[in-house]
């Protein structure tokens, strides 16, 4: 399809818009549990206007917008505090988990100086560790987890040998929402001279208002390295917002790019990105404050209560069982044959739910919001429904894969 020749008008746009995404699922209404994050209408509000307030202005010429230097720095400022950085600890705003992960991976590769090197880790962790490995020509050495579906840690030192770069740890993993044992893989890492990566893009504005959890951020242990924290999950800014903190700000050095091999003189970056947007920096810098601390325990206390009233949903239907977690990732199976947890999912999809499923072990996988506490009765109340039919059904005959997003 080629560009019109023409340019149209904002309101045949604005209807062609609404027209393209009539079919798409309405996260408004609660109804999926991935691809979104949403506290409130002020909360969405506030993170709007303060992306078009910088709508146009790049952040990669911060010689030009010494704001957006001075809003990164307050939003890298108040990640190293709320993940207990020590003193000299440093960070990096970047587009997602995805590129602060491939970030963390390049530095831990760079300071260990080993090209083709490996990199440990649980085999909960996201995938995107593998994505990293594969562009930066390393290995993944994935580890089975332990019964309770945290790193093993006596396995994953036996993976380790001299090539090992780094080490990884989630708090929480996405498949599970169980956090590794940071602690011993930081004891671990020190004792090996080994970056510790803790992947908490999930967890890096959630797990410091949950009770219960293992520790798991920079205070946790002095090996751990660095930490991913997505502000554009759990810590509800627009999307585009993630941190790559460092204990020691002397470490970014690692995954700094830097060259003066053509006309234009010095280029410089710590980022994958050239041009950055500032609305993403200012986004999350009004979130933050706006939620402030009493915010994110709202946002805490919601999930939590959808969580209880699913997971209670879910144990008062034999057969149906949720894995044990406490955090706002839910999975659930069926350990009846004659209640094929399939049969489930598609019930739930014709009563309108988009079903995330869970490939090992079979399941669903639920990703709450704040936005679940509203519709949790109704969620429960369809499961009920759809288990009915299920019972004794055959399992659908063509199984949708298991996918993650
Ligand atoms: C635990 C974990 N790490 C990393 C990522 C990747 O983050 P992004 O999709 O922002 O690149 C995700 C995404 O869901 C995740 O759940």
């Amino acid at each position: 399809m080629p560009i019109p020749e023409q340019g149209e008008s904002w309101p045949a746009l604005s209807a062609a818009l609404d027209a393209a995404k009539a079919r798409d699922v309405s996260w408004r209404r609660g109804r999926m549990a991935v691809f979104f994050y949403w506290l409130d209408e002020e909360t969405e509000r506030v993170g709007q206007e303060a992306y078009r307030r910088f709508w146009t202005e790049n952040n990669l010429g911060q010689r030009a917008f010494p704001s957006l230097a001075r809003l990164e720095g307050e939003v890298v400022g108040m990640g190293l505090h709320l993940l207990r950085a020590p003193e000299g600890a440093g960070g990096t705003f970047t587009s997602g988990g995805s590129e602060s992960i491939f970030l963390a991976m390049l530095a831990a590769r760079e300071k260990a100086g080993i090209a083709g090197g490996n990199v440990v880790l649980p085999d909960t962790a996201h995938l995107t560790f593998d994505r990293a490995c594969w562009y930066l020509g390393l290995e993944p050495r994935r580890v089975p987890v332990n019964a309770d579906r945290v790193a093993d840690v006596p396995a994953m030192a036996a993976a380790m040998d001299a090539r090992t770069v780094a080490l990884v740890a989630s708090a929480p993993c996405y498949p599970f929402g169980t956090v590794d044992p940071v602690a011993e893989l930081g004891a671990l890492a020190q004792a090996r001279g080994t970056w510790l990566h803790v992947d908490a893009c999930v967890g890096g504005f959630l797990n410091p208002f949950l009770d219960g959890l293992p520790a798991w951020d920079f205070a946790a242990h002095a090996g751990v390295t660095s930490i991913s924290a997505d502000i554009h999950k759990h810590g509800m800014a627009p999307k585009g917002a993630s941190l790559l903190l460092v204990r020691d700000e002397a470490l970014r050095r690692f995954h700094r790019f830097e060259s003066r091999a053509w006309a234009r003189g010095l280029y410089a970056a710590h980022t994958a990105q050239g041009t950055r947007p500032g609305g993403a920096v200012a986004g999350a810098w009004a979130v933050m404050r706006h939620l402030g601390m009493q915010g994110y325990r709202r946002c805490a206390a919601q999930i939590m209560a959808a969580r209880a009233e699913i997971a209670a949903g879910i144990a008062a239907i034999p057969g149906l069982e949720a894995l044990p977690g406490t955090h706002a990732i839910l999975v659930y199976r069926s350990l009846d044959p004659a209640l094929p947890i399939a049969a489930i999912a598609e019930g739930l999809e014709r009563r309108g739910w988009l079903v995330s499923r869970q490939a090992e072990p079979e399941g669903i996988h639920l990703h709450l919001n704040p936005l679940h506490a509203e519709v949790a009765a109704d969620y429960v109340q369809a499961l009920h429904d759809a288990a009915a039919e299920a019972r004794g059904a055959a399992a659908p005959a063509r199984r949708q894969e298991a996918r993650a997003y």
